[in-house]
Parts: C-alpha cells; sequence; structure tokens
C-alpha cells in the first residue's frame, strides 16, 4: 500500500490503490482549504477548485478528470477531491500551496 505524505501536516498515511486525496487528507485531519475556502467550498463536488494541490509524482495519480482540466490543474497540480491514487507503486507527496485557490508559490504555512 502506498503512503501518502501531506507536507503542510507533516503526516504519512497508508492507503489503497482508487483512494480519493479529499478524503485521504479530511480523514487523517489534513487541512484542505486555505482561508475563506474553508467555509466557501463545493464539497467535493469538482467545481470550486479550492482544493488545489501539488502532488509529485504526479504519475501516482489516476489522469486528471475533464473538471480538472477545465480549470487547468494536470501535471503536479491537481483537485484533491477529482484525483484518485493510481497504484500500489507509487509512494505521493502531498503540498498545499497558499492562497484561495492553492495557486500561491510558496507553501501554505500550517
Ligand atoms: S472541493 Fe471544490 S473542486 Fe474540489
Amino acid at each position: 500500500m502506498p503512503n501518502v505524505t501531506f507536507v503542510n501536516a507533516g503526516k504519512t498515511v497508508r492507503v489503497g490503490a482508487l483512494s480519493n486525496l479529499r478524503r485521504v487528507a479530511l480523514g487523517a485531519g489534513v487541512p484542505l482549504y486555505n482561508g475563506l475556502a474553508k467555509l466557501a467550498n463545493c464539497r467535493g463536488a469538482g467545481t470550486c477548485g479550492t482544493c488545489r494541490v501539488h502532488v509529485e509524482p504526479a504519475e501516482g495519480l489516476t489522469p486528471p478528470t475533464l473538471r480538472e482540466k477545465a480549470r487547468g490543474c494536470t501535471g503536479p497540480y491537481r483537485l484533491a477531491c477529482q484525483a484518485q491514487v493510481a497504484s500500489e507503486r507509487h509512494d505521493l507527496v502531498v503540498t498545499k500551496m497558499e492562497g484561495f485557490l492553492g495557486k500561491g508559490k510558496q507553501p501554505q504555512a500550517s
């Protein structure tokens, strides 16, 4: 089973293939939203963009969904609510960047 490390929270959890990244984070008590996005988010519907995270390696997740592509979330940038762990092969490192949409250049302070 792969490990998912949430850099900002300093937490690592073991997950199975096809685990949803948003559910993994929230289930582990890892904050996924910045500022007002804690209240104003779509709760995983894939429409608000506030759950955006940076994930390495990108190939450790299922391919971006149409909703992710519409928001420019490809490569290492993904919507946690849409992304699933692709397989047992890759441990993942997840970083939440600063800003309402998580598009900042610096990691969000924990
Ligand atoms: S929670 Fe709104 S896009 Fe993921």
